[in-house]
């Protein structure tokens, strides 16, 4: 087994799921939601194998750190006319109820997706797992915007997500 065979092994139940792979039509940064999702899960993953640490919740964590299922480039500016805060702020909080209304999360996994965003949302991380999505979502969201994309884990995965759908 390679490393993305055991990447897709850990996440499959999620990188499956249809409301998940609806993240595929949300542009963000220069790819999709759905793409950062995975670029951040799939860093999150080998950080957290070299360091011993839970690699399944880190994985789930982070592959619905964003999962609040807008295109927030239009989203965005609809939500700062209604007068709410801007998406920055405001963004885990919904990627949190829409992770709880379709999948069961542990307390770390909770708290990686409701802190992924500090320090814009006040509260720091609670658990070690949850400080390393937060850093690595920063360090993968940098890279994107120089359009560094991990192409062929991108297809490997549609490789896989296409295979399970035919069997
Ligand atoms: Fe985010
Ligand atoms: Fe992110």
């Amino acid at each position: 087994m390679n490393d993305y065979d055991k990447f897709f092994t850990v996440a499959e139940t999620i990188l499956t799921h249809p409301k998940f792979i609806e993240q595929r039509q949300f542009h963000h940064h220069t790819s999709t939601l759905f793409e950062h999702a995975v670029h951040v899960a799939y860093v999150s993953y080998r950080v957290s194998k070299k360091l011993k640490m839970d690699e399944k919740t880190i994985v789930r964590g982070a592959l619905l750190h964003d999962f609040f299922l807008y295109d927030w480039h239009i989203e965005g500016k609809r939500i700062r006319k209604r007068g709410f805060k801007k998406h920055g702020f405001t963004h885990a909080k919904t990627a949190y109820e829409n992770a709880m209304k379709h999948f069961d999360l542990n307390a770390i996994e909770k708290d990686i997706i409701l802190k992924h965003m500090f320090p814009l949302n006040v509260k720091p991380p609670r658990y070690k797992e949850s400080w390393l999505v937060n850093l690595v979502d920063s360090y993968v969201t940098f890279k994107e915007y120089f359009k560094k994309h991990p192409t062929s884990l991108y297809r490997y995965i549609e490789t896989r997500i296409e295979a399970q759908k035919k069997s």
